[in-house]
This record gives C-alpha cells, structure tokens and sequence, in this order.
C-alpha cells in the first residue's frame, strides 16, 4: 500500500493480470498476430491532427490493449491529466503547477492558477515577442552603432536551449536565411568561440534564455559574450541593444546588467523542458517569423485537445505511453528508440532525451517510496538512414528488445531542388523497409531457400519480433512539430502518472552542480578541498600537473 491509501502499483490487479497475459503472449510471433488478422495493417491505426499513427507492429493484441487501459484506469491517468490541465500543483515536491499547456491555450480560455487567470499574461509575452521578432527581422531594431542586426546567438541551456536549438532545424527551411541563429550551450568556451568566431559583434544580438537566471553554464557563457561584445563596441550602453533576456526572474535579470524591459517573462508552472513554446521560443520565432510560430502553438494545441478530450481506445498520447510500460516492465526493455526519417529532425531525439528522461528518470514514488518497477527508458536515437549503417544491426539481430518510434513524411520540403526531392522515395522506401524488416525478420527456411550454406543460415536469420510505432505526416511543418512535440509531452505524462512518480521536478541533477562549484576551487587554486575521494582526489592532481599548475 502506498502512504497515500493507494495499492502499490505492481500489486494491484491491473498489473498481475498483465504479467500473466506477457506470458500467455511468450510464443506469439508478430508474424502469427498479422496471419491471425488481414486487417491488423488498417485496424491497428489512430489519427491526431496530421498525425498517422500505426502501432499494428506492436507486440499486443486487443486482450493486451485492454489490460494496459485497465491499468490506466486503475491508476487514474485522466484524473490527474484533469488536474494538470485545471493548474492544479501535480508537481507535488515543488508544490507547482504544470502548465504547459497554457503557453498554448487560445485568448479566450481562462486557466487559473491561485485563483488568477495566466492566460491573458501569455498572450501579452507573445504579443511582445511578436513585436520584438518583427523588429529585428525588419531591420527596425538595430545594433548599438546603427547597424542592421544580421546574427542572433541564443545563450542557455537544457530546456532554455534543447527546445529552441532543435525546432530550428526542424523548421530550417522556413526561416529568414539572411539571418545567422546559432545556439550556444556548453560551458566549454569552445561553444562561444566558434559561435562567435566569424562574426561582427555589432550585428549580434545574444538571447540570455534561463528559467532561473543563476544557471552557472549560462551566466558564465553570458559573461563572456558581454566582454567579447565590449571589447569590440566599448560602450556599456551597448548592452540594452545587443542582449535580451529570457527568464521568471527579474531580480537575477537586472543583477546581471540586463533592462528588464528588454526581458521576456515566463512562469514557475513552466517546467524548463516544457519551455520552448514559451518566451524561450523566442529565438526560434526570430528565426521563422511570428505568424509560423503560432501556427506551431495550433499544432500543439490539436494534440493537446485530443488528449484532454479523446476516450482512452483513441487517445494516442495514452496508447504510447501504455506501449512504453509494456516493454519496460513486462518486457525488459531498457530502451526507447527514435528514428525520425527527416534530416531536419536531427535535433529531435536530442530533445526528448531531456524531456522524457529528467522528467521519468525517477526511483521513487510520489509518496516518496522507492518503485518497485522500471520507469523511464533510455531514450535515444538518430536520424535514418544513418543509422542504419551504424547501430541498426543491434537492434536487428542483437540480444536486447529495442522498442522504436519511426517518423517520416510523404512530402520532401518545398525548397529542395527537383532533383532532391526525387530522392525522397528512396529516403522513404527504407523507412517502410526498416520496420517491415524489424517486424517480420527473415526466417531460417527463407535464407535456406536462397540458397545460402547451412553454416551461414543462423547468421543470416532475422527473428524479427522488434516492435516499431510508424508517425507518418504530410509534410513537416510549424503546426506538424507543435503536434509531434505535445505528442511526446503527453506520453511521457502518461507514464509517469502510471508510474507515481513526480514528472515535473528534476532533483537528480543537483548533486553534480553542488560538487562541481566545491571542486573548482581545487582545479584553479590546489586548494585543499574537504571530503573530496581518493579517486577524484588523484584525477584532480592528474589534472593540475597536466595543466603544468
Ligand atoms: O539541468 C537542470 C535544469 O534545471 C533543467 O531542468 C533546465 O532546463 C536547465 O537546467 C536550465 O535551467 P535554466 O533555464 O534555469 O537556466
């Protein structure tokens, strides 16, 4: 029994009848579910938005998929989905709201957190990003000495850099390309170098994007910015026309020498790796212009509506989430692949790692018990077909169950030249190869019919059996992101809620900041620092002798 009077999660009904339907299932080939059923291809399909979604790869069958929802239900997914979407505090140890979804809702929608309505203050963020957005790509809003602003640096890190820094990429081809949008990150001073290296500091505009605004990487790679643009304009005034900041605090703003009428705000029920369709899109809409911007927060909110509204059989972000805890706990799998077929999308699993793994990379329970089931997988991925010639041969004939997620879209983007596009097709005759392959394998007496020599048949078999979702849209737009995006939010929302595990905070990365702001001092001083181990002792001093200190 938990503290707060639920059953344990893996005692309930729900669950034993789940691991015993997994061994009920152990011999059922994928091959002998779509030979049991002609129309699995069809049946086993949803719709979101522009979404096409085909889970009929998946080792479940309807009996499977009843289970799971019974589990959902017991566990009581849509109530605290209610919650969320009511800003209720779900991120319970830090007594927050979780309201991304707010950051999309429409003008008219009233969502309260403490008795307060924070919509109307979204709309007044966008409105004054649009503004500034508009300014910049127009020309209007210049550098210190006059000069047009060609080049804007986005300064952050995590979520005030993942969410922008990928739908970027994603959205390259609608961009302004007469400007230069880089993204800096890494405490390294190598990320500034090169961001900056080429460039005319009086055509740079540096975007300060930090939740907190006591982020070290951050302050520190804004530190620097600032001198580097000093150095070269020699005006403090400087600052007000070449940096802008993107926070929830003011205070650390205006400390840090930044006009908080130059900031745009956001809020503490934003969790930082839900942040991007916050003030800290601000860079990206730069990049692509206010008005695809907002049809990217449409894209969300289709996505967003259907999972608030869409009974459990037909609401997708439930079916993914589910799928992910039957390969995690009845499966063991590990891991969770994502394979977006789109080389705009390169950025893409980059982000949800973030987003899925600090939010369900949790061992304890909401009532802060240790969970006696798996939790959040590791999340990785590039995209194909690179991949294919890389890493695919483990997950074809490998020893572990890699659950994957295929993304592709039927139309290359407008801009490619005719040629290009014509390519296309055989980008995505593999993308549909990958997963037949993945799902049907190849059996023995099929390699054997090829003529192959017995000694090779076992090298050469593909069991198959290796689950797959395909997420198949038309075309790669603002508005397909938005939904791809909230796609995953929700699915990664879902099994926390299974899982009873807090989602929204991200306690596990404190330890490493609080132990490396105790050792700099002993890398740049030799200072004697107490409780340091013999190991990271010895590497310390490895480190000052190679440093000739
Ligand atoms: O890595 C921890 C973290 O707190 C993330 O959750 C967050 O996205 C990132 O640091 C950056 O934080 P901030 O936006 O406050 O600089």
């Amino acid at each position: 029994m938990n503290a707060d009077g639920r059953t344990r999660l893996n005692q309930t009904p729900e669950w034993t009848a789940l691991a015993k339907h997994r061994e009920e299932l152990a011999d059922t080939h994928l091959r002998d579910l779509f030979a049991a059923d002609p129309a699995r291809g069809t049946g086993y399909t949803l719709r979101v938005g522009d979404l096409y979604i085909d889970y009929s790869k998946h080792l479940v069958t309807d009996e499977t998929l009843r289970l799971l929802r019974e589990l959902a239900a017991a566990t009581d997914v849509f109530g605290l989905r209610d919650a969320m979407f009511r800003g209720e505090k779900i991120n319970v140890t830090e007594n927050r709201a979780v309201l991304h979804t707010a950051l999309r809702a429409p003008r008219d929608a009233v969502i309260e957190v403490d008795g307060e309505n924070v919509v109307p203050a979204v709309h007044a963020v966008l409105d004054r990003m649009s503004d500034f957005a508009d300014r910049v790509r127009s020309g209007e809003w210049t550098g210190h000495t006059g000069k047009r602003i060609k080049n804007v640096i986005n300064i952050g890190i995590g979520g005030s850099d993942l969410g922008p820094a990928m739908a970027y990429e994603v959205l390259r081809s609608f961009t302004d390309r007469a400007l230069t949008v880089r993204f800096v990150s890494n405490v390294d001073g190598a990320d500034l170098h090169e961001a900056t290296r080429d460039l005319d500091p009086a055509e740079t505009l540096f975007i300060i994007a930090s939740k907190t605004f006591t982020t070290i990487e951050t302050i520190t790679n804004a530190t620097s910015a600032r001198q580097w643009l000093l150095a070269a304009l020699g005006d403090e005034a400087a600052v007000a026309k070449h940096f802008v900041a993107l926070s929830t605090n003011a205070e650390k703003v205006a400390e840090f020498g930044i006009d908080t009428a130059n900031m745009f705000e956001f809020w503490d029920w934003v969790g930082g790796r839900y942040s991007y369709d916050s003030a800290i899109g601000l860079s990206l809409m730069i990049a692509i212009g206010p008005d695809r911007f907002r049809e990217m927060l449409d894209g969300f909110r289709i996505v967003d509506d259907h999972f608030r509204t869409a009974p459990a059989e037909a609401n997708v972000p439930l079916l993914l989430g589910l799928l992910g805890i039957w390969y995690g706990s009845f499966h063991d799998a590990q891991s969770h692949a994502v394979l977006p077929y789109s080389h705009y999308l390169s950025k893409f699993t980059a982000y949800l790692q973030q987003l899925d793994m600090e939010s369900n990379g949790k061992s304890v329970a909401r009532d802060g018990r240790p969970v006696e089931w798996q939790t959040g997988p590791v999340v990785w991925g590039t995209p194909g077909t690179n991949g294919q010639h890389a890493y695919y041969q483990l997950i074809h004939q490998g020893t572990k169950l890699i659950p994957a997620d295929f993304i592709g879209f039927a139309e290359p983007v407008a801009e490619l030249s005719e040629e290009l596009k014509a390519q296309h097709d055989l980008l995505m005759a593999n993308f549909f190869a990958q997963t037949q392959a993945l799902a049907f394998g190849k059996t023995a007496e099929e390699v054997r019919a090829e003529g192959v020599p017995e000694e090779q048949v076992a090298h050469r078999t593909f069991h198959g059996d290796h689950p797959t979702t395909t997420i198949l849209a038309r075309k790669l737009t603002p508005s397909v992101l938005g939904q791809l995006i909230a796609l995953y939010e929700h699915k990664v929302f879902v099994q926390g809620a299974v899982w009873n595990i807090d989602s929204f905070d991200q306690w596990g990365v404190e330890l490493g900041k609080v132990l490396a702001k105790r050792v700099e001092p002993a890398l740049t001083e030799g200072a004697d620092v107490p409780g340091l181990d013999a190991s990271t002792k010895a590497l310390v001093a490895a480190y000052r002798e190679l440093r000739g200190r």
